[in-house]
């Protein structure tokens, strides 16, 4: 039950606000930065099925979002790459859990996407 409601947050988060900014930012506090992050949780392949789930659901929302800097096309490759990792992942691929580690660098990102 919980799970669901995170995950109907994080795609009304890709929907309904009107600035792509609070997409990325709600998605970085609850998926990328807690100690029990869902994102740090799958990088450990210890995400369940369900969560892997709710995890693509949020990539695929910053796939469609605005970083706070940066070109489109770096933002793309950089999210797209996420996206990508987890679908391995649920498919059981073993290569899966070293790409989304790699594709959840965080200064990798930060760097050129997050501003000041
Ligand atoms: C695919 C790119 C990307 C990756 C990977 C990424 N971030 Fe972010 N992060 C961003 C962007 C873009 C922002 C700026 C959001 C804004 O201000 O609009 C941000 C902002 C943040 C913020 C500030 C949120 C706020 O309240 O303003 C935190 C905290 C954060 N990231 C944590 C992390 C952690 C921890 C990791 C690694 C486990 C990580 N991020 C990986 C793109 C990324």
């Amino acid at each position: 039950m919980k799970k669901t409601v995170l995950t109907l947050l994080c795609i009304a988060a890709g929907i309904a606000t009107a600035s792509a900014d609070d997409t990325v930012k709600s998605a970085m506090k609850k998926y990328f930065k807690p100690e029990d992050a869902l994102a740090k949780k799958a990088g450990k392949g210890e995400a369940s099925d369900a969560e892997l789930a709710e995890l693509l659901k949020c990539f695929e929302a910053l796939t469609k979002a605005q970083p706070a800097e940066g070109n489109a096309a770096s933002w793309e490759k950089k999210t797209s790459a996420l996206v990508g990792a987890v679908k391995k992942i649920q498919a059981k691929e073993a290569s899966g859990l070293s790409d989304l580690k790699k594709a959840l660098n965080c200064k990798a990102c930060h760097d050129p996407h997050k501003g000041k």
